[in-house]
């Protein structure tokens, strides 16, 4: 028996647009689903051979070193080839690739394939002359601007290792992850917009690399060359893009790599510790990407799409640098916040581009909802064929307000269901195939092994998510730490299944609504946060003896971050001060999207008479929801206490 869907309304796509889509119709996506799974290798091979090999692969999945699933052993490629000289080849030279769309609303760029390319050559030319080469860490701080995907592209030319650091996370976050990669050099700008406001980003690289010995220069690239460069220090190690560019030679032929080289590094929050290097490589990654954006997304030439979301996440990588590139589209790429310099920025980018397909976040949708309906309308988004949703749960009123004031109640949407791990899209309707669900990512894509199970590994209606089978864009490991990608991934099951960490739900359709993390992980906005990584920030505080912070359902964000902190005995200070200071110690060691809504400073946190903190009762207090089971609680008044200074 499977459990009733949530939400029961359903939404099949218009028959003009199934008559057109690149994968049309129930029974053609059942077939195509059975035979990938029954077939994997002439699947997935199939597929790979629409692209471009330097040699082609031996066999096209290796599990004998399982959970480290190899795909397309022996084949050669350059992710870049398929990305660019492909299309060059193929006479879109002048297509554009790019449409920039500055913050400042009259900064614009466009750059064709053509163009994308020479600046990769040149770019991969700079990194060479800089000393880097293939397998070297190389890490990206940068701003929205056309510079981060070329850069990225540039280390992949040549085969360097590129991890991009989100431009929200602090001096700390950056040197972290430099210090675990051991990078070589870092590419910054000298700034950027954010909301009118200039960020110091070269100000922040420079903290953040003082004492990280592996870094050997900073490549910094001038924000815009026709002003004034944005306020900056200068030390022996640095160099101007624009000064070193023109010295470098303009072509750069392509490095062949291995399908299992290494192509990205991408930390990301689990429930323990700190950040995690995912790895990931060439040939899964690239073939899945490709996939992936040519179905989910039904790019076609003539699209233009648009993702919101920042390279410096995933959804960046796989969803505006590599998937799309690889298919040959326009797409537009902005700077900026969507309520700068107000609230309807995001649809006069929508109506100015013609922009076809839209893929943004579901907190970015509860956002224009709640700044009202006036800021919509008064755009034409009639060039509108498609909408998708990614990073978080969205709800059904979401999802209505979305089909019926963006998609004219004539657009599909693909909510899609993904994770830094898995590279790319894992179940998401197909445009032309699903009869959508508000609030459900439906159904799995191609390849994918899906299955809603309890603990033991049997299959359940309501339980844990579960990926049966590898797929190519699975990641490869965790940088550095073997024992926790086994631990955290293919622990659950004994090791045969991937553990996403999230909970799910199937329906009587079988269809598949994802409830949100298992773990310690929340997720703020879309991005995740390990509830682990703040609590050691404020334990770092001398007066903090102990802390558990928790997520707590927020109407814009999706979750919010609530914080219990306990103050050492006989350490006297105001609560306003701490919070200050803690607050200040958040922006300074993870970035200032991670800062809690609130702080609650108690003398004592429930727990187990094994000493274990109970978070379902803090969750339970938060949400002002009555207690559950509590016969477990050492101390039952503890609870009583903190329920009153949660209120106060
Ligand atoms: C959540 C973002 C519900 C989920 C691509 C997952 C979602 C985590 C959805 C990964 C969705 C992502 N519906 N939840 N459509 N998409 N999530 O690594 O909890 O930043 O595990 O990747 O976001 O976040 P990550």
């Amino acid at each position: 028996m499977s459990a009733p869907s949530p939400d029961t309304r359903k939404f099949p796509p218009t028959p003009e647009f199934v008559a057109q889509a690149n994968l049309s119709g129930v029974e053609a996506y059942k077939a195509a689903h059975k035979r990938s799974l029954d077939d994997p290798e002439g699947f997935w091979g199939d597929i790979a051979s629409e692209l471009t090999w330097m040699k082609p692969w031996d066999k096209v999945l290796d599990d004998s070193k399982a959970p480290v699933y190899e795909w397309f052993v022996g084949g050669k490629t350059n992710v870049t080839v398929n990305c660019l000289d492909r299309h060059v080849a193929n006479g879109l030279a002048d297509q554009p690739a790019i449409l920039w769309e500055g913050e400042p609303a009259d900064e614009t760029r466009v750059l064709t394939y053509g163009q994308l390319l020479a600046e990769v050559e040149r770019f991969a030319n700079v990194l060479k002359a800089l000393g880097v080469g293939k397998g070297d860490g190389v890490s990206i701080y940068l701003p929205m601007i056309p510079e981060l995907a070329i850069s990225v592209l540039a280390c992949a030319r040549i085969g360097a290792v590129h991890s991009v650091i989100f431009a929200g996370f602090s001096a700390e976050s950056i040197k972290d992850r430099v210090m675990d990669q051991k990078s070589k050099l870092v590419i910054t700008a000298d700034g950027g917009w954010r909301r009118g406001k200039a960020l110091m980003l070269k100000d922040i690289v420079d903290e953040g690399v003082a004492d990280c010995s592996s870094i050997e220069k900073v490549l910094v690239v001038q924000r815009h060359l026709d002003k004034e460069p944005f306020p900056h220090t200068w030390n022996d190690r640095d160099v101007w893009y624009h000064e070193i560019a023109p010295t470098v030679p303009a072509e750069c032929a392509p490095e062949e790599m291995d399908a299992e080289d290494m192509l990205f590094l991408l930390y990301t929050s689990g429930s323990t510790g700190k950040p995690k290097g995912v790895m990931h490589t060439t040939g899964g990654y690239m073939v899945y990407t490709y996939l992936t954006s040519k179905l989910t997304f039904d790019l076609k030439p003539g699209d233009v799409y648009w993702c919101t979301a920042d390279v410096g996440w995933i959804t960046g990588h796989s969803y505006i640098v590599y998937g799309i590139l690889q298919n040959g589209v326009a797409q537009v790429m902005y700077e900026g916040a969507p309520n700068s310099p107000d609230e309807s920025r995001f649809w006069q980018i929508v109506e100015k581009y013609k922009v076809s397909i839209f893929y943004t976040a579901p907190t970015a949708i509860r956002a224009f909802m709640k700044w009202g309906d006036q800021h919509v309308v008064k755009h034409d988004l009639s060039s509108l064929r498609l909408l998708g949703t990614v990073g978080e749960p969205i709800n059904p009123e979401a999802w209505m307000w979305y089909h019926r004031l963006i998609g004219a109640e004539k657009c599909p949407i693909v909510d899609t269901w993904w994770q830094t791990e898995t590279g790319g899209h894992m179940l998401t309707p197909l445009p032309g195939v699903t009869a959508t669900k508000p609030g459900s990512a439906t159904t799995p894509f191609l390849g994918i092994d899906a299955a809603v199970l309890d603990e033991d590994g049997n299959e359940t209606d309501r339980g844990i998510l579960a990926i049966r089978k590898p797929w190519p864009a699975m990641l490869r490991g965790v940088w550095g730490d073997e024992q926790r990608f086994k631990d955290t991934y293919w622990c659950k099951w004994g090791g045969k299944y991937y553990f996403p960490g999230d909970g799910a739900i199937k329906d009587e359709d079988g269809y598949f609504w994802i409830t949100g993390r298992v773990d310690d992980v929340v997720n703020v906005s879309g991005h995740r946060i390990g509830t682990a990584e703040l609590e050691s920030v404020f334990v770092e505080h001398p007066a903090v003896a102990e802390s558990a912070v928790i997520g707590v359902p927020h109407e814009i964000k999706g979750q919010g971050l609530v914080a219990f902190v306990i103050i050492r005995t006989g350490v006297e200070g105001e609560e306003a001060v701490w919070r200050k200071e803690l607050t200040a110690m958040v922006d300074s060691k993870i970035g200032k999207f991670a800062r809690p809504e609130k702080i609650v400073f108690s003398a004592d946190l429930p727990k187990t008479r094994s000493g274990k903190i109970m978070r379902r009762l803090l969750r339970d207090i938060a949400e002002d929801r009555p207690l559950g089971n509590v016969t477990t609680l050492a101390d039952p008044s503890v609870v009583d206490n903190l329920k009153e200074k949660f209120k106060a």
